[in-house]
Formats: C-alpha cells, sequence, structure tokens
C-alpha cells in the first residue's frame, strides 16, 4: 500500500481546493522614494522600474497602485541637504512630512506606512547619531532623537511607524512617546530583526544613504546567529510592537518560520532590494519565466508564515493576480 498523492494534482480545481498557500494583493506594503521638487521620476539603474519621486508624481503613483487593489504603501524620504543629526526628519517641514501630509491629503483611503531611520538624513549615511569614541551609533542618544521623529511622522499623519535602525529600546521608547502625545492607536511595526546584510546594496543607491565610513555590523545582527534572531523579535513584542518583521526574506525564512512560531503578532517580511535586482537582472537576461518565478517567491515568503510582504514587485505581482482572476 502507497498513497497515491498525485490523485489531488491531476486537476487543476482541486488544486486550487487542496493550496496551503494563497498570495493576495492585500498582503503587500509597496515601497516609495521621494524626494524634492516637481515631476521627478528618476529610474534607479540597480533596479529597474523603482524611481526616486517628487510628491507630485507619488500622488499619481498612488492613483495607479490603488487601481490595482494595492492600499499600502511605506514611504522613504531623500532630504535636499543632510547633516550629522539628520535634521530634515525632524522638521514638520521635511521632505518626509511634507510627502506623508500631502498622500494624506490627496489620498486619505491610503495607508501610508513610515521608515523611521536616519540614514538617508545624515551626512555620514549612518542609522543615528554618531559616538565619536564609539566610531559608531550612540544607541541612547539616537532613541532621543527617533521619539521626535515618530512625531513628526504622527503629525503629518501617518497611519503606522515602521522604525529601521536597530537601535535597542526603540520600541519602548517610541511607544512612549507616542502615548504621551496622544497617539495611543497608532501602530508600531518594528524592524524587529534586521541583518547586516549585503542585500542592501541597490536600496542605497536609491536611498542615497551609503554609510561614509564603516559599516552597520555593530547595530544590525549578524546573518549567522539565529537564537538570537528570535531575542530580537521577542524583546519588540514585550516592548509593545504591533507587526514584527524579518529583513532581508529571502535568505532568512528559516529565521521567519522561528519568529513565526515563538511569537504571537502578525509577521512581516521585507523583501529587499538585493533581492529585487536578482530576480530583475535573470528576467531581463532571459534566465528564468520572470512572473513564474517572482509569484514563487511570492509564495515561499507566505509559506514560512509572513503575514504581510513588503516589496518592490507588489505593483507587478497585484497585475499577475488580476490577470489570474
Ligand atoms: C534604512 C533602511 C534600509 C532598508 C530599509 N530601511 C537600508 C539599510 O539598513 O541599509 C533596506 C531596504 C532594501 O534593501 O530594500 N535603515
Ligand atoms: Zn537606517
Amino acid at each position: 500500500m502507497f498513497q497515491r498523492f498525485r490523485r489531488t494534482r491531476l486537476n487543476s480545481h482541486l488544486r486550487s481546493l487542496v493550496r496551503e498557500t494563497n498570495v493576495t494583493v492585500n498582503d503587500f506594503i509597496y515601497p516609495l522614494f521621494v524626494r524634492s521638487g516637481e515631476g521627478i521620476k528618476t529610474e534607479v539603474a540597480s533596479m529597474p522600474g523603482v524611481y526616486q519621486m517628487s510628491i507630485d508624481e507619488v500622488l499619481k503613483e498612488c492613483d495607479e497602485i490603488k487601481k490595482l487593489g494595492l492600499y499600502s504603501i511605506i514611504l522613504f524620504g531623500i532630504p535636499d541637504v543632510k547633516d550629522s543629526i539628520g535634521s530634515d526628519s525632524l522638521c514638520e517641514h521635511g521632505i518626509i512630512a511634507k510627502a506623508i501630509r500631502a498622500v494624506k491629503e490627496a489620498h486619505p483611503d491610503m495607508f501610508v506606512v513610515t521608515d523611521l531611520c536616519f540614514c538617508e538624513y545624515t551626512d555620514h549615511g549612518h542609522c543615528g547619531i554618531i559616538d565619536e569614541k564609539l566610531e559608531t551609533v550612540n544607541n541612547d542618544a539616537t532613541l532621543e532623537i527617533s521619539a521626535k521623529q515618530a512625531i513628526v511622522h504622527a503629525k503629518a499623519g501617518a497611519d503606522m511607524i515602521a522604525p529601521s535602525g536597530m537601535m535597542d529600546g526603540i520600541i519602548s521608547t517610541l511607544r512612549d512617546a507616542l502615548d504621551s502625545a496622544g497617539y495611543e492607536n497608532l501602530p508600531i511595526m518594528s524592524y524587529s530583526t534586521k541583518f547586516a546584510s549585503g542585500y542592501y546594496g541597490p536600496f542605497r543607491d536609491v536611498a542615497e544613504s551609503t554609510p561614509s565610513f564603516g559599516d552597520r555590523a555593530s547595530y544590525q545582527m549578524d546573518p549567522a546567529n539565529r537564537r538570537e534572531a528570535v531575542a530580537e523579535s521577542i524583546s519588540d513584542e514585550l516592548q509593545g510592537a504591533d507587526i514584527l518583521m524579518v529583513k532581508p526574506a529571502l535568505a532568512y525564512l528559516d529565521i521567519v518560520r522561528e519568529i513565526k512560531d515563538n511569537t504571537s503578532l502578525p509577521m512581516a517580511v521585507y523583501n529587499v532590494s538585493g533581492e529585487y535586482a536578482m530576480l530583475k537582472m535573470a528576467g531581463a537576461n532571459n534566465l528564468i519565466d520572470y512572473e513564474r518565478v517572482v509569484m514563487e517567491t511570492m509564495v515561499s515568503f507566505k509559506r514560512a508564515g509572513a503575514d504581510i510582504i513588503i516589496s518592490y514587485h507588489a505593483k507587478e505581482v497585484a497585475k499577475m493576480l488580476q490577470k489570474q482572476s
């Protein structure tokens, strides 16, 4: 006696009935990069299909993605002027505050997530204030200005705040700051388990955030550490995060599953720039069936335990899903 597994595979309707994992347009958050100016839409060489956009172009983009059923975006700001503490991100007239206000005004039905960090705004490209002695980011000084940045986002109308700088204690700091300012219902999606990864290369081109010295290994995680990866996310759950995240996604699906099984919060994965660029380049050179491999990759995230997928592929996936239905 043996089991005929094929019986449930021989008919496409039956295959859909027994499918364990489904990807839908509701799973996605689409990243957008905003800078000052008008009519600006500059493609990034390392990420075909990804643009730096001025606010007016972001508003047009929102129209387009809503037609595809995509309502959630995560915004990254690229300021005109950078300095040692990332002042543009702390100012109500800075690029990110302006962008949030404009999007929420033109598209109140959009769900606007904001990346909270300093690397795009500092002249040294690190994720916070530099401690000269340590030659890396000063954790606690960065917590203070992170709370300020969170309030700037909240006042501008952000729907969810996503701190990405890997500072210890960031979630309790932001939760306290938001609660005392009357934003107790504003959720925090923590980049809770974020690795020091080579896969962020193309992002740093588009966000213009490559560190001018050193790297991020003293604050982002060592890719080799599984137990620490789980501890990082559990710590953020205990501090009051609403959603956890693993980043990058593809090389860390074991970590996604392990965190999913050891926490009770919704989980996001960030399908990062380098992962996107690899598939784009392979597709452009006809080395893979691009759309098929993209969908297979998205299914792998959900199967590993992700509830939310932050991806530059979101628009393409939404189009593919529309075609299928
Ligand atoms: C900023 C930030 C980064 C990404 C998201 N937020 C870059 C970094 O940590 O260097 C990476 C996104 C991507 O590669 O697509 N802290
Ligand atoms: Zn950063």
